[in-house]
């Protein structure tokens, strides 16, 4: 199932990739991303969500990776793009959050320089101006911006606020469209709530788009605007979050659907629930 490119759209991809001398890991994915939605991406392990990241983000390691078709972004094709361009272009226009935040983040580093660091790579200015970005990047994602907190390394930070550092410095210069592959499959779940929440209010907040990669149908419920799933490198199925939640169209989604985990309830008995009442 595939889309057309049309109006409000950020990001319009036709894209085929391979490694080596291997099958097609996608084969003509064809979706737009439209300028301020959540489009989730959900597929099983191996069916091509990171390759499609990556592929958006430049960075499939050309020699292994052979890409064919079309990103057009505003314009331009970003698989024609030549590194320096991409160099221009991510970390501004594009952003990327991982599922590992301990291991994306410089253990050796303070927060405070890698956020400065983060900055200076797009932008120019006073220390003052500097500092005043770093202060909103955090309160963007609802850390502390004190000293005490400015000077912690990655190892003293929770998993969690460490999620939250790597999303200010994606949120930093406010990028069109934010890729989250796999950002909450490493936390415990009330963390993860935390952080989808997160990304749901920044992406009101600032209106970028966001890109949501997940093996897991039933957490991007509450986040995505439309949803799209991947499976064995091509889109079965796109729609709106209910249409693919309530009315799914695949056979692959439905199997989806009936892998999502249920709440177990408990069993009560007819007598167990008269004794119950009875006690009332
Ligand atoms: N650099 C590479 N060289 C060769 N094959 C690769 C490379 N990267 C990925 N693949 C293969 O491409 C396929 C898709 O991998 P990809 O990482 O895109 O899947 P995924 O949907 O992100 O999986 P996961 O949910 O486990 O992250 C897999 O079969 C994988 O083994
Ligand atoms: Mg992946």
């Amino acid at each position: 199932m595939n889309e057309t490119p049309q109006a409000g759209v950020l990001l319009s991809m036709r894209l085929s990739v391979r490694y080596g001398d291997r099958p097609d890991v996608l084969r003509d994915v064809q979706v737009n991303i439209r300028r301020g939605e959540v489009l989730g991406l959900v597929g099983q392990s191996g069916s091509g969500k990171s390759t499609l990241a990556m592929a958006v983000l430049g960075l499939l390691d050309r020699k292994q990776a052979s890409a064919e078709g079309s990103i057009v972004c505003e314009g331009r094709d970003l698989l024609r793009l030549r590194e320096k361009e991409f160099r221009a272009l991510r970390g501004r226009k594009l952003a990327l959050v991982l599922q590992s935040p301990l291991s994306a983040l410089n253990p050796a580093l303070k927060i405070r320089t890698q956020l400065k660091e983060a900055w200076r790579a797009h932008a120019s200015g006073t220390p003052a101006d500097c500092n005043n970005a770093v202060r909103l990047a955090l309160e963007s994602v609802t850390l502390p911006s004190t000293d005490d907190f400015l000077r912690k390394y990655p190892s003293q930070m929770s998993v969690g606020q460490a999620q939250r550092v790597l999303i200010a410095m994606a949120v930093m210069h406010r990028p069109a469209l934010l890729i989250a592959d796999e950002a909450t499959s490493a936390l415990d779940i009330i963390t993860q709530a935390e952080i989808l929440t997160l990304f749901r209010q920044l992406n009101r907040s600032t209106g970028m788009a966001i890109l949501y990669i997940s093996h897991d149908l039933a957490s991007v419920g509450g986040i995505c605007d439309r949803i799209a799933i991947l499976h064995q490198g091509q889109i079965v199925e796109l729609g709106t979050t209910e249409q693919v939640l309530t009315t799914p169209q695949h056979e692959y989604t439905r199997r989806l659907m009936a892998a999502m985990p249920k709440i177990p309830q408990p069993q009560i008995s007819p007598q167990e629930k008269t004794e119950a009442a009875a006690a009332k």
